[in-house]
Order: structure tokens, then C-alpha cells, then sequence
């Protein structure tokens, strides 16, 4: 289950990667165009007027996203769609996919990626951004949080699943899939406001299998308890200077441009 609200409280941070993926993208004519994962649309609702005579979809399998998406100002040719990204067809061939922040919780990225480039035009253009950051603290002590009883037996399969590759894995399989392939990794240093800002970004992401499962077997309390000891842990790593507190984060980029046949 997604928050979008919560999921929205850094909306500013998390557009951040979305802007930089699409200003790089290159120019050309629009007529069909997808945001896959597009969450809660805010970032879906700016790519009509990118592309004035594109039809643009936007796919999320999350109801509650989708609920928040379809109560922005609707448009004539910006339609949101419920599916999965891995088996969505659209209704035509499509000149831009995009998906920012949203691949890395689809498993099987070959079988994905060429699921993508299919949908193409000849000289389309797949546009994906995915957090690369599983190594920062943040998420290692999450694993090890947990790992650790009293959680770790309550807990156990109900940890964050995420699929990423190498850039040098993309690079190569987009390539052999018939794609002019750039990729690229940035780490963003977002300066976070707020009291317990990791926490509260985790919470709108990583940490929603953990507390789904502590609120169906424990209840708020549980969910309490563990924010709680797993929040004194981030307020060590990440101290909260007068400005706000710095969380580093990576992402990693690639923009695929289909060959012509
Ligand atoms: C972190 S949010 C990103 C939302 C939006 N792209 C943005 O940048 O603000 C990830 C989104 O991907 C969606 N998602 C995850 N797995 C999906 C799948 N297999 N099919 C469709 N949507 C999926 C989630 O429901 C969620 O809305």
C-alpha cells in the first residue's frame, strides 16, 4: 500500500531526478508517450505540455496512487491507467516511455526491458531513472533492524525487494536489444527539513513492507516501537544541522533510443 501524502512530503527532492531524466531526453516528435510507475501524476501531469500533440499515459498498479493521480486537474490527451508495468500494453506504438523511481520494484529486468523496447517506435526512447542507494546506511540499517529480535522472526519475508543492475548490465543489454544506449549515476545530497527527516522519507518508500506487516501482527504499537528504536539509529547517522539534514543518495540513469529497423 502506497501513501501518496507521505510518499509527497520530500515532492520537491523526489522531483529533483524525474527533471533531470526528461531534460536530457532528445527532441523529436511526440504522439504517444508513457509514464510507467507515474505514482501520484504530479510529475505525469507536466508532460502534455512537453509534447503538445502527444496522448500520454500514466500506468501505476496502486489504487491509492491512482486515486490521488485522477484528482488533479484532468486533461483532454493525459489518461491514467491501472497495471502493471510489466504488462501493460498500450493502445499504440510509443515515441517516450519514462519511469522515474519506479523499476526497481519490478523484478526481471531482461525480460522487462525488452517487454519496454517492444513498445517502441522505431527511434523511441526508454527514459529510467532508480534510486541506487541500497547501500547507504539508511537502508542497511533497515536490514539489520529487521534481522535483530525481537523483530527479525515477526518480520522475516517481508523485507524491501528491489531489482537493480549495473550500469555496465544496462548499458549491455539495452545495446543488444537494438538501442543507442547513455547511462549515467548522480548522487543527489538532498538537504531534508523536518524533524526525523530520514525517517519520515523511508517511511514513505522503503520502510512500507516492514510496517505493513508490524501493523497486520502487532498493531500501531508495534509500528510505534519500531520507528522508534530504528529512528534513534538514523538521528545518529544523519544529525540534523541548522539547515536541515543531509541525506546522500544515489540514482542511476539510462535513456535507450530504439534503432531504426
Ligand atoms: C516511488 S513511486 C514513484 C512515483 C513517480 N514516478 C514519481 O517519480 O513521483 C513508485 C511507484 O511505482 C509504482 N509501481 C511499483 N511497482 C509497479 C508495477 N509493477 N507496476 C506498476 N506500478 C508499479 C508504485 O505503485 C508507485 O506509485
Amino acid at each position: 500500500m502506497w501513501d501518496p501524502q507521505q510518499y509527497q512530503r520530500f515532492q520537491k527532492e523526489r522531483a529533483q531526478p524525474f527533471l533531470d531524466l526528461v531534460n536530457r531526453l532528445p527532441d523529436g516528435e511526440v504522439t504517444a508517450a508513457a509514464d510507467l510507475g507515474c505514482g501520484p501524476g504530479t510529475l505525469t501531469v507536466t508532460l502534455p505540455a512537453r509534447w503538445p500533440h502527444a496522448t500520454v499515459w500514466g500506468v501505476d498498479n496502486s489504487p491509492q496512487m491512482l486515486t490521488a493521480a485522477r484528482a488533479l486537474p484532468a486533461q483532454t490527451r493525459l489518461h491514467f491507467v491501472e497495471a502493471d508495468i510489466a504488462e501493460w500494453f498500450p493502445p499504440q506504438r510509443l515515441d517516450r516511455i519514462i519511469s522515474n523511481a519506479a523499476l526497481h520494484w519490478v523484478p526481471e529486468h531482461q525480460a522487462v526491458l525488452q517487454h519496454l523496447v517492444s513498445l517502441l517506435t522505431p527511434r523511441g526512447v526508454l527514459a529510467v531513472q532508480m534510486p541506487n542507494n541500497h547501500a547507504e546506511a539508511a537502508h542497511r540499517m533497515l536490514r539489520e533492524s529487521t534481522q535483530q529480535e525481537p523483530w527479525g522472526s515477526l518480520l522475516a519475508g517481508a523485507e524491501e525487494r528491489f531489482t537493480i543492475q549495473t550500469p555496465h548490465w544496462y548499458a549491455q543489454t539495452l545495446h543488444s536489444l537494438g538501442c543507442t544506449v547513455q547511462v549515467w549515476e548522480t548522487i543527489y545530497y538532498h538537504l531534508l527539513s523536518g524533524e526525523n527527516a530520514v525517517l519520515e522519507w523511508m517511511k514513505g518508500t522503503a520502510l512500507r513492507p516492514t510496517l505493513a506487516r508490524l501493523g497486520q501482527r502487532l498493531g500501531r504499537d508495534g509500528q510505534t516501537a519500531f520507528l522508534a528504536m530504528y529512528g534513534q539509529k538514523l538521528a545518529q547517522a544523519y544529525p540534523a544541522g541548522p539547515n536541515g539534514t543531509l541525506f546522500p543518495f544515489r540514482r542511476l540513469f539510462f535513456i535507450a533510443q530504439r534503432n531504426e529497423p
